[in-house]
């Protein structure tokens, strides 16, 4: 194992890593190649990450890998990245369950093309049972269309009687996100030196740590990951309190 994984403490590693993976055109464009043989290229990274995910024992990871807006790409683009997501999780399917590792998908699966719908459920189904590392794709995702989708089922609980005003909080918001059942990200990764959400996770990244890397998705490996942790693991999270409190409560712990 590399220094950098060694000097990760693993009493203080992010339950929840969320990536987005960026920078797949402009890495095939820099070689002279068309868009697609970069998301090509990104798959290998995917696979790498993963695996590096499990190995440490970080309990979530959920990658952004199609936004709601990115169906507004050429055709050709979207059909290729459809393709190759059907035939990356045909193909690694296997391997994710040999890893104990659970497959989930958040996003308007509506939207997807019912051959890619498919393999997705077959996918979610075959790894239903394993209790490693909860991989989470979202998928034709996006926060706002997320917490659209929220308030519209809150509103029909209202009209149906099962749900008051006044008691929905903070949990029944939760509860109606794509998101319930896994934690809030504690580390949000952004490849490909954009400094932008784009649309990821609106609600949950409420206090994640932002991590940003020139790296393209592509040439993003365990390495930059170990980077990435142990830069989480040297701030001070505060939420909301003063430094001082904050020192004063890791005494006590
Ligand atoms: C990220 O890479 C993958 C998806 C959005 C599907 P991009 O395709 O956005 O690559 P750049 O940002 O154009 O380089
Ligand atoms: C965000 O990347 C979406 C994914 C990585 C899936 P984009 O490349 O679509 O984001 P913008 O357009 O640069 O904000
Ligand atoms: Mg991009």
């Amino acid at each position: 194992m590399s220094d950098l994984h060694d000097k990760i403490d693993k009493e203080k590693l992010p339950r929840h890593i969320a990536i987005i993976m960026d920078g797949n055109g402009r890495w095939a464009k820099e070689k002279g190649e068309d868009r697609l043989f970069g998301h090509f290229h990104g798959v290998e990274s995917v696979r790498n990450i993963v695996e590096g995910c499990a190995e440490l024992g970080v309990e979530y990871l959920t990658l952004y890998a199609f936004s709601t807006e990115n169906w507004d790409r050429p055709e050709y683009e979207v059909v290729g990245l459809m393709e190759l997501l059907v035939s990356t999780i045909h193909k690694e399917v296997e391997s994710l369950n040999k890893n104990n590792i659970r497959l989930h998908v958040i996003g308007d699966m509506s939207m997807l093309p019912a051959y890619a719908r498919k393999e997705l459920e077959e996918a979610l189904e075959f790894t239903a049972h394993n209790t490693g590392l909860n991989l989470i794709m979202a998928l034709s995702y996006s926060g706002r269309w997320e917490l659209l989708n929220a308030v519209k089922h809150i509103a029909y609980e209202v009209k149906q009687g099962r749900l008051k005003v006044e008691e929905i909080d903070q949990d029944t918001l939760q509860r109606f996100l794509c998101t319930s059942g896994f934690p809030d990200p504690e580390l949000m990764i952004r490849t490909s030196g954009e400094y932008r959400i784009s649309n990821f996770l609106l609600y949950q990244l409420a206090y994640a740590e932002l991590y940003f890397t020139n790296v393209r998705w592509p040439d993003f490996r365990k390495e930059n990951l170990y980077e990435a942790i142990l830069d989480y693991q040297s701030r001070e999270r505060r939420f909301g309190k003063t430094g001082e409190q904050v020192a004063t409560q890791s005494l006590g712990e």
